[in-house]
């Protein structure tokens, strides 16, 4: 086996770069043209049953208006009550037909299903699951004392995603529904600080992957990878290594954004919708940042001394 991987190694480079180079071409001519007919038939949402995780604040909360007003019926979940329901009376007075905010942990199972069967149940169908509750663990991983602490941040952005998809891929299924998945550009970038977070997303990018390729034509998926985003996270809310939240914005500025232009989620929220409705796979906003998963591609030494320059000093 090791001389057949001996020269496999040594024919299949050439051979996969003459492939590429002929075939590139004719690839981007075709996607092009696809884009535009997906532009044309672009998806219509208005009537449609969208669920949204962490729709309190931030990116959840401009997309439930976004949603609103191009006329969904919506269920919104969080862990909040209070800036839920307001946001619940605000989407409404956007333009959604109806609104069912629900408080719930996506990192508990049971609460995941209950609230996917209370959406179904309520409004008879879901169209659009999107996976967006998330929390931002900060701290260096030589200064974790109780790596117990850690897991939460695991159990949310991770199988907070997974347990609703879960609950809700057989009526996506009949729908012919699509998933949303809020990633990060972190799951593509190292951040320094941020090692359970990059890796959480890193690992929602891989499972949406695998499941889009499961799924086939029966449920789209679309993962996009935020920037930095105007939102309680980059105003300065992150998880200590003790499992609390904490807001320091001065710590923030000191490692997060300081450099980085901040979009806003209404911005971010509308490029989104924009992006599902084409039935993109992929959406990257801002779009610059592929540029810097393409420099972490060919020469990750630069990306990992910026990444370590610009959050760590
Ligand atoms: N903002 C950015 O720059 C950025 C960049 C890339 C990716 N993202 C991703 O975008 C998503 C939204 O983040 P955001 O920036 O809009 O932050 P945000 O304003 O903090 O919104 C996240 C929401 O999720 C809720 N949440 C947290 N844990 C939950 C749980 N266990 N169950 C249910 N809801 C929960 C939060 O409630 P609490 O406030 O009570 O915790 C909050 O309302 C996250 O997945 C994040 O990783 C954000």
């Amino acid at each position: 086996m090791d001389s057949v991987n001996r020269i496999i190694n040594f024919v299949f480079p050439p051979l996969a770069l003459y492939g590429l180079f002929v075939f590139y071409p004719i690839y981007q001519r075709l996607k092009s043209a696809v884009s535009i007919w997906r532009n044309v038939l672009s998806e219509n949402v208005a009537g449609k049953v969208v669920l949204i995780t962490g729709a309190a604040s931030g990116i959840g909360e401009a997309l439930a208006y976004e949603y609103g007003k191009k006329g969904a019926y919506l269920a919104l979940v969080d862990i909040r009550d209070e800036p839920l329901f307001h946001v619940a009376a605000l989407a409404e007075l956007y333009g959604s037909p109806e609104v069912i905010p629900m408080v719930a942990d996506v990192s508990k199972l049971h609460d995941c299903k209950r609230f996917i069967q209370a959406t179904v149940l309520h409004f008879g169908r879901l169209d659009h699951l999107v996976t967006n509750a998330g929390v931002a663990p900060l701290y260096l991983f030589e200064d974790i004392d109780d790596l117990s602490k850690a897991m939460p941040a695991m159990d949310i952005n991770f199988w907070g995603s997974v347990y609703c998809t879960f609950f809700a891929s057989s009526y996506l299924k009949k729908s012919r529904g699509k998933i949303v998945v809020i990633a990060s550009g972190c799951g593509y970038i190292a951040s320094p600080r941020l090692s359970f977070y990059c890796a959480s997303k890193a690992a929602v990018i891989a499972f949406y992957e695998t499941l889009r390729s499961e799924f086939g034509s029966k449920v789209g998926v679309t993962i996009v990878a935020p920037g930095v985003v105007d939102s309680e996270m980059t105003q300065g809310k992150f998880m200590t290594k003790n499992g609390q939240f904490i807001v320091d914005k001065e710590l923030r500025d000191q490692v997060q954004i300081s450099l980085l232009p901040v979009e806003s989620a209404e911005r971010c929220a509308k490029a989104i919708l924009r992006s599902v409705c084409r039935g993109d796979r992929y959406l990257l906003e801002p779009a610059w940042i592929s540029c810097v998963i393409l420099w972490k591609v060919f020469c990750s030494e630069v990306t990992d001394s910026l990444g370590r320059w610009l959050v760590m000093g």
